[in-house]
């Protein structure tokens, strides 16, 4: 099969390097890709947001199937333009992918389906907005309606924040996405994600992981597109991971198939266990960045074979198998990510680090010259197996140290939850 996986991040490379491993596979490129990826297959110059150009590349190549990896390619569609084209393809319908398109989407599917989910209202008023939230009392959780970059939530410790946040999001500063308000009671509890596969009626639960979105050690700083994971998330037992799948990912499978908008793709869903049982944050209609990175090094089925099942609605028998280890990913960013960094400094002693079980997945990396470039604000994903969380992260940090990358800084802290645990 000639595969052509869309996009440039540490997620892609990990999807790429398993994908690489099938059996089925006889040609892999990547579009656009990043200096990992370019190791492994064939990096394709292509602007993704431009569909047609991907089709015609499509065509040119003969490419059998195509793996979407980022958002934005979702919630715009390319996969519904991939597919009238006759190329199977691994993505949500755009439809479908208002789950993570659409905050206010998701909530009235959630009212409609009965789903666990934190009560919310939505405002298209700012003083609507704002009359509201003076009955309320915080923490209090403002989220732009549509997609931000991970970037339009807040979560308010004081009404004065939350108002501040409402205000930021009418006056545009998450552009389109800010047009309408969601405001949500704030839960407490430990987050968790659940991935899913699901071909429009079979649903396929892979794992779990979890995932570190602050900048700083100990979950302090800005949020980002996420500084590390682990996999699998202990704390989802088996029990919890079937309320889930009862309470939360069954109806919404059933909802969106009802509304004659199946669901084919990955369902990521971000969850909250609470003290009443476990509720929805939120739905991603991806892999997660970093958790796949995690995710495909305890993967030790055809991971080719089981995304070409969902996307062309043959998921039924299916059951991939998972290492026993716990996986642990470290993100090497550049100083001063999420906010404003520099580019193309060099990066050095990734040689010494083929061992087995560790991988370095690459994400804003572009080679030049021979030599390893930053180009991007998180730019490595550090990865390893071990026998246990502790171990995991052990054989993670010393990897990190061997990197001579001056420019770049890391969390030291990934894993800590689960390792305080382990200790009690
Ligand atoms: P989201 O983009 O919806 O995943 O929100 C980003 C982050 O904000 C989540 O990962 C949570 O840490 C936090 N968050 C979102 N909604 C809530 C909520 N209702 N209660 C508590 N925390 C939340
Ligand atoms: N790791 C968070 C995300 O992929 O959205």
């Amino acid at each position: 099969m000639r595969v052509l996986v869309i996009g440039s991040g540490g997620r892609e490379h990990a999807l790429a390097w398993k994908l690489a491993q099938s059996p089925l596979l006889s040609q892999l490129f990547v579009a656009p890709g990043n200096g990992g990826t370019g190791e492994i297959a064939e990096n394709v110059v292509l602007d993704i947001t431009d569909h047609a150009a991907v089709v015609g590349f499509c065509k040119l190549m003969r490419i059998d199937f195509v793996v979407v990896g980022p958002d934005a390619q979702v919630v715009a569609g390319l996969g519904d333009d991939i597919r009238t084209a006759g190329i199977a393809c691994f993505c949500p319908s755009k439809a479908a992918g208002q789950l993570e398109g659409s905050k206010s989407f998701t909530k009235a599917l959630c009212d409609e389906m009965g789903i666990p989910t934190a009560a919310y209202r939505r405002f298209e008023s700012e003083s609507e907005a704002l009359d509201y939230l003076a009955t309320r009392t915080a923490p209090i959780v403002i989220k732009a309606d549509g997609l931000a970059a991970g970037k339009g939530v807040t979560v308010a410790e004081t009404i004065e924040a939350a108002r501040g946040a409402v205000e930021d999001c009418f006056a545009g500063a998450f552009g389109a996405a800010g047009a309408s308000v969601v405001i949500e009671e704030f839960m407490v509890g430990e987050e968790v994600s659940l991935f899913v596969l699901c071909d429009g009626q079979t649903m396929l639960p892979l794992t779990t992981a979890q995932d570190h979105k602050r900048a700083h050690d100990g979950d302090t700083g800005p949020n980002t597109g996420g500084m590390g994971a682990y996999s699998p998330a202990d704390i989802m037992t088996p029990e919890l991971e079937a309320q889930v799948m009862r309470e939360i990912i069954e109806p919404t499978v059933r909802g969106l198939r009802e509304r004659g908008t199946p669901y084919q793709g990955v369902l990521y869903a971000g969850l909250m266990l609470t003290a009443e049982g476990p509720k929805l944050v939120e739905y991603n209609a991806r892999f997660g960045d970093p958790e796949t990175q995690v995710m495909m090094l305890r993967l030790q089925s055809d991971l080719l074979e089981l995304l070409y099942a969902t996307a062309t609605g043959t998921l039924a028998g299916h059951a991939p198998r998972w290492s026993e280890d716990t996986a642990l990913t470290v993100i090497l960013a550049s100083k001063g990510y999420p906010g404003a960094y520099n580019t193309g400094s060099a990066i050095g002693g990734l040689e010494g680090l083929n061992h087995e079980g560790i991988e370095v997945f690459h994400a804003g990396t572009r080679r030049e010259d021979g030599r390893l470039l930053a180009a991007g604000g998180r730019v490595l994903n550090v990865t390893a197996l071990g026998a246990d969380i502790a171990e995991a992260q052990r054989r993670v940090y010393r990897c990190v140290d061997q990197i001579d990358w001056p420019e770049g800084f890391c969390r030291r802290d990934i894993g800590w939850r689960a390792i305080e645990r382990a200790r009690h």
